[in-house]
């Protein structure tokens, strides 16, 4: 096993398998997704999603922004992409607004459909948001938490295009995106091991080799993880690939994609953890 382990480290990463299709963790698998929930849940550490009082405020900060005032009773149509287990969807309702949730990760979405679903108000659907489709006539697409830079150029600019699609005249495309230069530092840093008794990639006891590769040429980080939980079994590599785009390349995709208006919002309640808000209009 060790020696394959030593082979799998030091052979090259290729640009042309980048996005292949085994790039990213695999949160639409059933038993990853029933692990990853616990960690969406945890008040311990905003590994999947942020804690409840940093949700609370931005949850206060979308409504300020982009919904108008609650009290004008105006309904919007919301549609969160890549929402986990739902966990803005009522305070993003309120009462007043249709909220859809749009996730491929079957434990979140079951999650959130038996916690926070209303009829006609908070809705979740499983599907991928490469294909899905997205609608129309929405007041608000979002996708936070730094999900955009996980998918390749092609689906970005795919994603993009359906948002503005989906979304009304007048309508907000909301996009909380990892800045480069924190996507490169990591990609950067020092090859690391743990070992854990469970943990996400398994139940089972393991130790986990996380390796980080930047690929310059790409401005994409490959972070691989090589799992191995007995002697007797090959390592299991799990892969995440996170495309950095610098700010102005952002913009231009947000432009690309039919958006004007693009704003980056400095006061977005935990902005300071290597992530960015912005916002475009669709005219
Ligand atoms: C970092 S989590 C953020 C979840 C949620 N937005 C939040 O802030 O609590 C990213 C979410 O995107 C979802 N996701 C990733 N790729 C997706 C895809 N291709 N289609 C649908 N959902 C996806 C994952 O399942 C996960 O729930």
């Amino acid at each position: 096993m060790s020696n394959n382990l030593v082979k799998i480290v030091n052979s090259p990463v290729s640009s042309a398998s980048l996005w292949n299709g085994a790039h990213k963790i695999p949160w639409n698998d059933p038993t990853f997704s029933a692990r990853i929930l616990r960690e969406h849940l945890s008040q311990d550490h905003q590994l999947a999603s942020r804690k409840t009082e940093v949700i609370t405020a931005q949850i206060k900060w979308i409504h300020e922004n982009c919904l108008g005032s609650t009290s004008t009773n105006t309904p919007m149509n919301i549609l969160d992409l890549g929402c986990g287990p739902g966990l803005y969807s009522r305070g993003l309702a309120a009462d007043i607004h249709k909220y859809t949730g749009l996730d491929f990760g079957p434990a979140s979405i079951k999650h959130a459909q038996q916690e926070y679903t209303i009829k006609g108000q908070c809705e979740f659907v499983l599907g991928d948001v490469v294909e899905a489709d997205f609608g129309i006539n929405h007041d608000l697409v979002m996708m936070i938490y730094g999900e955009l830079n996980v998918f390749s150029p092609q689906n970005c600019r795919k994603i993009l295009a359906k948002a503005y699609s989906a979304l009304g005249p007048g309508g907000t495309l909301l996009i909380e995106a990892q800045s480069f230069d924190v996507i490169k530092g990591m990609a950067e840093s020092a090859n690391s091991w743990s070992s854990a008794e469970a943990g996400l990639f398994t139940e089972f006891p393991h130790i986990c080799l996380t390796e980080n590769n930047w690929l310059a040429d790409e401005s994409t980080s490959l972070q691989q993880f090589h799992v191995i939980t007995d002697d007797d079994n090959e390592p299991v590599t799990y892969r995440s690939t996170t495309k950095a785009w610098t700010e102005d390349e952002l913009e231009g995709l947000f432009g690309e994609a039919g958006f004007s208006g693009i704003h980056k919002h400095t006061d977005w309640p935990n902005a300071n953890d290597g992530l960015m808000l912005f916002s475009a209009t669709k005219e």
